[in-house]
């Protein structure tokens, strides 16, 4: 069973919601579900050596996914956004031999010299982008570069606006940088774009930045030019950070990826988060980087170095040969990744009561709208579990707005994808009722 967010709110009788206006889930709209994750996991998380900011739930839908997907011998697991490619030989091929020849210690602080001259080439040639070496900084991974970046510029209670449904840590990742996450939802009817005015509502004095993330986990939307152009007008507006979650460029399937930073005035107030995760199929390597004002980067670089100096050196080294042969890299993974999503998009799309926007814009995520059925996010995952053995994730680990949708991975062939929704299309949800 799932346990989301706003129900491990609800079951520690959180007085405030992150997200102001809201509704408090009731804790008695879940009983099961948070009887059974009391049982089995808090007792033992209130333990005298936790601190006790770590008594509440703090897990994600994703974390529990492994467990579930070990539930049935034949489970086809849609929950998990790590590719089941392997990175490219020539990038591992490449890195082994800078590891032999002696790439095995720390870097520099902001990260190897020519990765990050590699990363100044790459936006030049790819965006038209004029970044210079001190805008950049070299992390272990994505996550960690949107921690990082938080950390330098929040004071406490300073509130960030999240485009949602969104990256399931970044409500956390908010507050362990003691901000206030502030959910901004967005609406398949509306194409998952960011309302302008329902961004400018949630905007107050302590609003200090926005994270956008496009192409999108979990709803698989870009952004338009056009939603982009308003967001900056915004920002500009009321002095706003915006911090682009930038890790799925190379899955932009109906035009070129735009850095939101290339927009005029903005690269002055955007913080760029990439990873090598995605992009080059690289989730284990553990490494990312940051394009941001300079005078960010410092301060990122300070709170890195006391957390853990530097990227892995091996890990950037293959970032530099990913980045340098991208052209070479990544055709066959994108061509790949690009089947998949439509093949699986179609599939959906042919099932009664369930639907997904076609065609896919981006990401290898799709966000699958199950309302027809009647059924909850948590319920319809929970039935396809079940029944078709298909490990998918409730819409609603993403965010409210989220619910009513289920999220479907594409780290899967397509083989077993069709395999995946010969189960499904089986199911009795998804059957048309003869009148
Ligand atoms: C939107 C988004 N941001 C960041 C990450 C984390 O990437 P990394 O592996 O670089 O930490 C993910 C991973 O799924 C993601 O979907």
């Amino acid at each position: 069973m799932w346990l989301v967010y706003d129900e491990v709110n609800a079951a520690y009788g959180r007085i405030k919601p992150y997200i102001p206006d809201a509704p408090l889930v009731q804790a008695e709209a879940c009983p099961a579900m948070i009887k059974s994750y009391e049982d089995k996991e808090t007792v033992r998380m209130k333990h005298r050596f936790i601190a006790k900011r770590y008594w509440k739930d703090k897990s994600t839908a994703m974390g529990q996914s492994d467990v579930l997907a070990r539930s049935f011998d034949d489970c086809i697991d849609l929950s998990l956004g790590d590719p089941d490619l392997t990175t490219h030989q020539l990038v591992i091929e490449k890195s082994y031999e800078d590891a032999k020849a002696g790439h095995t210690k720390y870097t520099d602080f902001r990260g190897d010299p020519e990765l990050r001259k590699e990363v100044c080439r790459f936006y030049k040639e790819e965006y038209h982008m004029d970044i210079v070496d001190s805008e950049v900084f070299i992390c272990a991974s994505g996550c960690l570069g949107m921690y990082l970046a938080l950390e330098a510029i929040l004071d406490d209670a300073d509130e960030v606006i999240l485009q949602a449904p969104f990256f399931t840590p970044y409500p956390q990742q908010v507050e362990l940088a003691r901000g206030i996450p502030i959910e901004l939802p967005t609406y398949e009817e509306e194409n998952f774009q960011i309302d302008i005015s329902r961004l400018e509502e949630l905007i107050t004095e302590r609003t200090k930045a926005l994270v956008i993330n496009s192409p999108s986990n979990p709803t698989g939307n870009c952004l338009t030019v056009d939603t982009m152009k308003r967001i900056a007008e915004i920002a500009e507006k009321y002095d706003l950070l915006v911090i682009a979650d930038d890790i799925y460029t190379a899955f932009s399937y109906e035009h070129d990826f735009i850095p939101f930073a290339s927009l005029p005035g903005m690269k002055e107030r955007t913080i760029i988060i990439n990873s090598f995760s995605k992009n080059f199929t690289m989730t284990g390597w553990r490494v990312g980087n940051i394009i941001a004002p300079d005078y960010i980067i410092k301060i990122i670089q300070q709170i890195n170095e006391n957390v853990v100096f530097t990227a892995p050196s091996i890990s950037q080294r293959a970032a530099l040969y990913a980045l340098r042969y991208r052209k070479e890299v990544q055709l066959e993974m994108v061509r790949e990744y690009r089947e998949r999503m439509f093949y699986a998009a179609k599939r959906i799309n042919d099932i009664p009561n369930m639907h997904v926007i076609y065609p896919p814009k981006g990401s290898i995520y799709l966000f699958v709208n199950i309302q027809a059925t009647g059924l909850s996010s948590v319920e319809a995952a929970d039935a396809i579990l079940k029944e078709a053995h298909v490990l998918t994730l409730p819409g609603n680990a993403f965010g409210r707005c989220g619910e009513g949708f289920v999220r479907m991975a594409c780290t899967v062939g397509k083989e077993i994808l069709k395999d995946a929704f010969d189960r499904i299309e089986k199911m009795k949800i998804f059957r048309l009722v003869e009148k």
